[in-house]
């Protein structure tokens, strides 16, 4: 199973390079120190971790995600890179037993939307910073407003409508409305929450056959095709493709794309 915006990307090569333009905004806003001591929410393989880490010398990086196989690729990652000063939990960043006030800075890339109770999750976050810690976290703006979303939905949807295309499971969406966040940040013990539109393009890949296999990875994606009869399936794909020929560039498929960074300081 691969990513789909509320799934673990087990496949690294894939999902950091569908996220390079995002990644260096989040490292420039994250602002990692030498002495640092970072915690890296919902960190899937680890690249952000090991990124921290990096840069935080003299300080440390911990990672934490719900999945144990994309923990299991993130330790791998980092033996072989030879970083001494990361680790690795397979924990439930809502309610995990942080060491308390440990941290100087909580990050994320796209791995806080999926919190059945995102007020007690953010708070168990909070418990876990020092009384000067920072969070910084990246999340997709409203669904609207991301192509690759409604590109994918409408291709996946079709002459059957919305319904069709209709996804289970955790919405990648839910931190999207600023004042709904505030909200939530507020409630979890947080202050001086900003926001920071990232407009960058998501990769997917080389040419269309490479990034129609990626999309077609995507848990939102491989479940509504499931649901299809075989002709509507491969419609599906077809109008899929499609979609992904008409952002074919010089150096590849790219879709645009909206996100936010959220900063947030200890309250
Ligand atoms: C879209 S992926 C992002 C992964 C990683 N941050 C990256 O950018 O490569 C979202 C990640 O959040 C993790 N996740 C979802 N709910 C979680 C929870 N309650 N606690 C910890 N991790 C969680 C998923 O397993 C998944 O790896």
């Amino acid at each position: 199973m691969r990513h789909s915006a509320s799934e673990h990307p087990l496949d690294p090569s894939g999902y950091d390079a569908e996220l390079r333009r995002h990644d260096q905004v989040l490292r420039r806003a994250c602002g990692v120190r030498l002495h640092d001591h970072v915690l890296d929410i919902g960190c899937g393989t680890g690249q952000t971790t090991r990124q921290a880490a990096r840069t935080a010398q003299a300080g440390s990086a911990l990672g934490v995600d719900i999945s144990a196989p994309a923990i299991e690729r993130a330790r791998e990652f980092a033996r072989s890179e030879g970083l001494r000063n990361v680790t690795f939990d397979h924990a439930d960043a809502q309610d995990h037993r942080f060491p308390q006030a440990r941290f100087d800075l909580a990050i994320s890339r796209f791995g806080t939307m999926f919190f059945d109770d995102p007020v007690a999750a953010f708070a168990n976050i909070r418990r876990a910073l020092r009384p000067a810690g920072r969070l910084v976290m990246m999340v997709w703006q409203p669904h609207e407003r991301n192509e690759w979303a409604v590109a994918i939905h409408r291709s996946l949807a079709g002459s059957k409508g919305p319904v069709a295309a209709a996804s289970a499971g955790p919405d990648p969406f839910s931190l999207a409305d600023p004042p709904a966040v505030k909200e939530i940040l507020g409630a979890a013990g947080f202050a001086d929450i900003t926001f920071t539109d990232v407009h960058e393009p998501v990769y997917y890949g080389p040419d269309v056959a490479a990034a129609l296999e990626w999309v077609r990875g995507f848990t939102c994606t491989s479940e509504v095709l499931k649901r299809l009869d075989p002709t509507a399936a491969a419609r599906a794909v077809g109008r899929l493709r499609e979609a992904l020929a008409a952002h074919l560039s010089d150096d590849g498929v790219w879709v645009d794309s909206r996100a936010w960074i959220i900063t947030a300081r200890c309250h």
